[in-house]
């Protein structure tokens, strides 16, 4: 995932030869890709469904067992998915690739009659080889962003585990919270090189991801302070971004690198949102404040980073440019402006303005996958 003033590079994914699928293994490889591509896209398009009835909408796919695995089929499901078949990918070995098919196949598994707990081992079992995978590449070239991504995938094997002992989700939540943010913040590090920081950038960082990941588990036991520390320690993060993030100077360029940047630092925002939110008010393991953080987390923060390092990103899985078109600035415009007016909502009590920015968001992200898979297909 990446971005620099010259375009992207990407140091977590091995260069992509574009359009040379030509070898019968080169083209079996990318039909295995799109296979566990297609089972995260089928993950999210669960979860949307779960989202719509969790805003008392229609929805286009109906069962009684959706809105209770909402939060799986999203995180793990869709976004662990995808961010273990970057990883599987990376480390170029085919045991790799039993971690994204794991989480998407358990996600699968939770919307079927059988226990819940079936879908919940199953992704437990992904997340566990994500942990793995991570420890191969390390063997293979050890960094500090690697060892931050580590701490992250190895806080979702944790909340997985914990969600397999019935901790609620509102109360394991920061868990998810720091895999996600750890999985970027790790991957922008990576890339904060080309911006030459100083050498102790890498290891404040660390310290900071330590902070997330301690506080973040702290929360689950001392709700408070855990909850107004792990807040502080996530806008420690946005901070450190803020200082070192190359997007800061991209922003000012032109075309993908500008797009990129504009994502990410959208995101950043909202990851402040959450930290703030947490920071000042203490824990929110449910009511206005729960849909606040987990959605400036989920929806403002990682999925601004989806699409901003989609364009860079889906050409390493596929072998196929996405190319950038200034119209996908359309799909994150409305993902700020719905997510603004269900944030607005929520804190003001009006039903409508969060059912309505709700159902924005659910209308971003298809037309942000309508749109890549358009711009794919034509290129
Ligand atoms: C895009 C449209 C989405 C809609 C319409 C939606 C809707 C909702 C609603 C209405 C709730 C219940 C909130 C509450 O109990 O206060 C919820 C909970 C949740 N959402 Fe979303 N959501 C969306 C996207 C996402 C994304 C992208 C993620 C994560 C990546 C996510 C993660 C969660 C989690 C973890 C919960 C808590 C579930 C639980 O406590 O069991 N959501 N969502």
């Amino acid at each position: 995932m990446s971005d620099d003033p010259a375009g992207p590079v990407q140091p977590s994914v091995p260069a992509p030869r574009l359009l040379s699928g030509n070898t019968r293994g080169e083209r079996t490889r990318v039909r295995g890709r799109l296979a566990l591509l297609l089972l995260g896209g089928a993950s999210m398009l669960l979860g949307l469904s779960a989202g719509l009835m969790l805003l008392g909408l229609p929805a286009p796919i109906t069962t009684e067992r959706l809105p209770e695995v909402h939060g799986q089929l999203m995180i793990v499901g869709f976004l662990g998915t995808l961010i273990a078949l970057e990883r599987a990918i990376a480390l170029r070995q085919a045991w790799a690739y039993a971690a994204p098919l794991a989480t998407g196949v358990g996600a699968l598994l939770l919307v079927t009659p059988l226990p819940m707990t079936a879908g919940l081992a199953v992704q437990a079992v992904g997340l566990g080889i994500l942990v793995a995978v991570y420890a191969a590449i390390w063997r293979r070239a050890a960094s500090t962003a690697l060892a931050i991504q580590w701490l992250g995938s190895f806080l979702a094997l944790c909340a997985s585990l914990l969600w397999l002992a019935q901790v609620p989700t509102g109360a394991l939540f920061p868990f998810l919270a720091g895999f996600l943010v750890l999985t970027i913040a790790g991957e922008r590090l990576e890339l904060a090189h080309v911006a030459s920081p100083p050498p102790g950038a890498a290891r404040s960082l660390l310290l900071i991801s330590a902070a997330v990941a301690i506080t973040g588990a702290g929360s689950l036991l001392w709700p408070t302070p855990g909850s107004e520390l792990f807040g502080a320690s996530l806008l420690a993060t946005v901070l450190w971004l803020l200082r070192y993030d190359v997007a800061t100077r991209t922003i000012r360029s032109v075309g993908l690198p500008r797009y990129t940047a504009a994502n990410l630092l959208l995101g950043m925002a909202w990851l402040a949102v959450a930290g703030i939110t947490w920071l000042t008010l203490g824990p929110q393991p449910d009511g206005p404040g729960y849909d606040v953080v987990v959605h400036a987390i989920g929806l403002g923060f990682a999925m601004s980073m989806v699409l901003a390092h989609a364009p860079i990103i889906l050409p390493a899985v596929l072998i196929r440019p996405l190319p950038y078109r200034p119209v996908l600035y359309l799909a994150t415009a409305a993902l700020q402006v719905s997510l603004i007016l269900r944030v607005a909502g929520e804190v003001r009590g009006a039903g409508w303005a969060w059912q309505a920015g709700g159902a924005g968001n659910v209308a971003a992200l298809l037309a942000f996958v309508a749109m890549a898979a358009v711009l794919v297909v034509r290129r």
